[in-house]
C-alpha cells in the first residue's frame, strides 16, 4: 500500500513537472527562436552556403514572355480615331541569370557582382516564330520627332527626309527585330551628322548576354535583414532621374532574393533597373505552392498611384510637376530620351482614361498584376511573376505631317511576364526544413501532452484507490448487521 501510493504520487509530480516545462518552453519561445537564429546564420551570402549557391545561379527555371499589341487601324489613328490593338503572344524565352565576377569585400559583409541575363527562344512555348510581324508605333521616329520638335529648321529637314523615304508614324517589324534590334533608316541617316548615335533600335537591344550594371550587395552577415540588399548600383547609392531624394533611393534587393523570417506586415523593397526605380510589395494572402505554404506579396496600389492618393510619388513626375496620372511612369530619361512610359499590362490599376483610350485593353488582376510568393521562414521564392508594359507617348507634332491628326495617347507596344516556379529539387529540400521546423516547434507541446496524459492517469489511480476504501467502510456495517 505505501509503495503503491508513493508510485501514484510520483506520477502526479512527474506530470506537473512536464506541464511546467512544456508551458514555460511555449511561453519563452525557445525552440522557434533557436530554429530562427539557425536560419538567420545560414541564409548569408558566403562561399559554401546553399543561399549563396541559389543566389549565384538560381536553380529554378525562369521564363520571359513577351506579348505584343498589333495595331489594326493605322489609317484611322492618323485621322484622330482611337487606336485598336490585338494582343499577340506569348513569345517565350528561357532566361539564364547567373551572378558573375563575384568578389567579396569588407570581411564578407559586402559582395560585388554583375548579373548578365541570357535569353533562349522557346518555340514550343510560343505562339509563333520570332519572325511574326507586328505593326506598332515607330519608336525611333517618334523619339527623333520629339527630340527636334522645338528646332524648326532641323525638324523641317527631317520631316522632308521622312516623307521622301516613306517613313511614317507606324511601322511593321518582326518580333525578333523589335526585341533584339534592327537597323533603323532614320537613325542611320542621322548618324552621319551625329557619329555617337547608335542606329540600331530594339526594346531589348544589348540586353542579351549582357549585364544591367555593376552591383554591390550586402551579404546579410551583420544583419539577416540585409541579405542580398543592394548597396550600390554602378557605383552609386542612389539614382538621379527622379525629382526627389526619396524617389531616387535604391531600396531593397534586386527582386530575385529576399531575407529570411518574413512577417505578414513586412514591406519588401526591391530595385528594378528595367523600371528605373525601387518599389515595395505587401502581404495579401496565404498560398500553397508544390505543397509548401507561403505568403503572397504584391505591390500595393499606392506604389503607382497619382499624387492625390500618394503625395510621395510627386518625385516620379518628370519634369518636376508634370504628373501623368495613376499607373504611369515616364522613364524617358533612363531610356536614352525615348518617349517611353511604363505601366502594368493593359494599364491594370492605372487611370481608367488610359484603358479607354485604346480599344483592346482588358486589365485583369490574375493575368496582369506582379506577385511574389515567398516561404516566410527562409525567404525562398516559391513562385513569382513580374509584369510590366512598355508604352510610347504619341502626340501630334505640327512640324511633322507624319503625325497627321493623331490624338495624344499612351500607346501600348508590348508587355512582359518574367516568371519563375520553384524547381522540384529545391522544393523537396525546403519541404524538409518546414517539417523539421514543425517538429522542433512542437516539442514543448509534446511535454504538455505527456504531462496531461500522466495527469489523467494520476487522477484515475487516485480515484480508484479512494473509492473502494470509502464504500467498504460504509457497507461493512450494513452487511454485518
Ligand atoms: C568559392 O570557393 C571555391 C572553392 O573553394 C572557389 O573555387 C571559388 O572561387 C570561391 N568563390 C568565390 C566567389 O570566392
Ligand atoms: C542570346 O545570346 C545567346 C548566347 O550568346 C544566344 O545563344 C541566343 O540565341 C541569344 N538570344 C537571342 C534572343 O538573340
Ligand atoms: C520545349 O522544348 C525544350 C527543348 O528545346 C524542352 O526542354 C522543353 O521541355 C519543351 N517544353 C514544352 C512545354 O514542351
Ligand atoms: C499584325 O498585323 C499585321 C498588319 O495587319 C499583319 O500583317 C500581321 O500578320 C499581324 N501579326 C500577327 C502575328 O498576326
Ligand atoms: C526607400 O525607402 C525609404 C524608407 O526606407 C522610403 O522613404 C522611400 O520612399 C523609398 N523609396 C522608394 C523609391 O521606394
Ligand atoms: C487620382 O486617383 C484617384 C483614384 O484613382 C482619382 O479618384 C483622382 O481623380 C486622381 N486624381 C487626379 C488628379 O488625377
Ligand atoms: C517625360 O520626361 C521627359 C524628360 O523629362 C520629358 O521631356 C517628356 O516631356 C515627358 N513626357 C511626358 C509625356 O510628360
Amino acid at each position: 500500500m505505501p509503495l503503491k501510493s508513493c508510485c501514484i504520487y510520483s506520477i502526479g509530480a512527474f506530470s506537473l513537472v512536464m506541464l511546467i516545462i512544456g508551458i514555460s518552453l511555449v511561453l519563452s519561445n525557445v525552440f522557434p527562436n533557436v530554429f530562427q537564429s539557425r536560419v538567420k546564420t545560414e541564409v548569408v551570402l558566403r562561399n559554401g552556403t546553399e543561399a549563396f549557391d541559389a543566389w549565384a545561379d538560381p536553380p529554378a527555371p525562369i521564363y520571359m514572355q513577351f506579348y505584343f499589341f498589333n495595331l489594326t487601324n493605322p489609317g484611322e489613328v492618323l485621322d484622330g480615331e482611337r487606336p485598336a490593338v490585338v494582343e499577340i503572344g506569348p513569345y517565350t524565352y528561357r532566361e539564364y541569370r547567373p551572378m558573375e565576377d563575384v568578389v567579396f569585400h569588407d570581411n564578407g559583409t559586402r559582395v560585388a557582382a554583375v548579373n548578365p541575363k541570357t535569353y533562349i527562344f522557346q518555340r514550343n512555348m510560343s505562339r509563333g516564330p520570332e519572325s511574326d510581324l507586328i505593326r506598332t508605333v515607330n519608336i525611333p521616329a517618334m523619339t527623333v520627332m520629339e527630340r527636334f520638335k522645338d528646332n524648326k529648321v532641323i525638324a523641317n529637314m527631317i520631316a522632308a527626309y521622312m516623307r521622301s523615304s516613306g517613313i511614317g508614324l507606324f511601322t511593321t517589324h518582326t518580333v525578333g527585330e523589335l526585341l533584339w534590334g534592327y537597323e533603323d533608316v532614320l537613325l542611320k541617316i542621322l548618324k552621319t551628322f551625329m557619329p555617337d548615335l547608335d542606329d540600331i533600335f530594339g526594346l531589348f537591344y544589348k540586353n542579351n548576354a549582357s549585364s544591367d550594371g555593376d552591383y554591390m550587395f550586402f551579404t546579410g552577415q551583420q544583419n539577416y535583414k540585409d541579405f542580398a540588399r543592394v548597396d550600390t548600383w554602378n557605383g552609386k547609392s542612389s539614382l538621379d532621374w527622379w525629382t526627389s531624394d526619396e524617389c531616387n533611393m535604391i531600396n531593397g534587393t534586386n527582386g530575385a532574393s529576399f531575407h529570411p523570417i518574413i512577417s505578414k506586415n513586412a514591406e519588401l523593397y526591391m530595385f528594378s533597373s528595367d523600371l528605373c526605380r525601387s518599389l515595395y510589395a505587401v502581404y495579401t494572402n496565404d498560398v500553397t505552392v508544390k505543397g509548401i505554404s507561403g505568403y503572397r506579396f504584391v505591390p500595393p496600389f499606392e506604389v503607382f498611384a497619382n499624387v492625390t492618393v500618394n503625395p510621395a510619388n510627386a518625385g516620379f513626375c518628370v519634369p518636376a510637376g508634370n504628373c501623368l496620372g495613376s499607373g504611369l511612369l515616364n522613364v524617358s530619361l533612363c531610356k536614352q530620351g525615348a518617349p517611353i512610359i511604363m505601366s502594368s499590362p493593359h494599364f491594370y490599376q492605372a487611370d481608367e482614361k488610359f484603358v479607354q483610350d485604346v480599344f483592346g485593353m482588358r486589365p485583369k488582376k490574375e493575368e496582369h498584376e506582379t506577385a511574389i510568393d515567398i516561404n516566410p521562414l527562409t525567404g525562398i521564392i516559391l513562385q513569382a511573376a513580374k509584369r510590366m508594359q512598355v508604352n510610347v507617348y504619341v502626340e501630334k507634332i505640327p512640324d511633322f505631317s507624319e503625325t497627321g491628326n493623331v490624338r495624344t495617347v499612351v500607346f501600348p507596344v508590348m508587355y512582359l511576364n518574367e516568371s519563375v516556379l520553384i524547381d522540384d529539387g529545391s522544393a523537396k529540400k525546403l519541404q524538409m526544413i518546414v517539417v523539421e521546423k514543425n517538429v522542433v516547434e512542437n516539442i514543448p507541446f509534446m511535454f504538455i501532452g505527456v504531462g496531461i496524459i500522466l495527469g489523467g492517469i494520476f487522477m484515475f489511480l487516485m480515484c480508484r484507490q479512494k473509492v473502494p476504501e470509502s464504500t467498504s467502510a460504509e457497507r461493512q456495517p450494513l452487511l454485518s448487521s
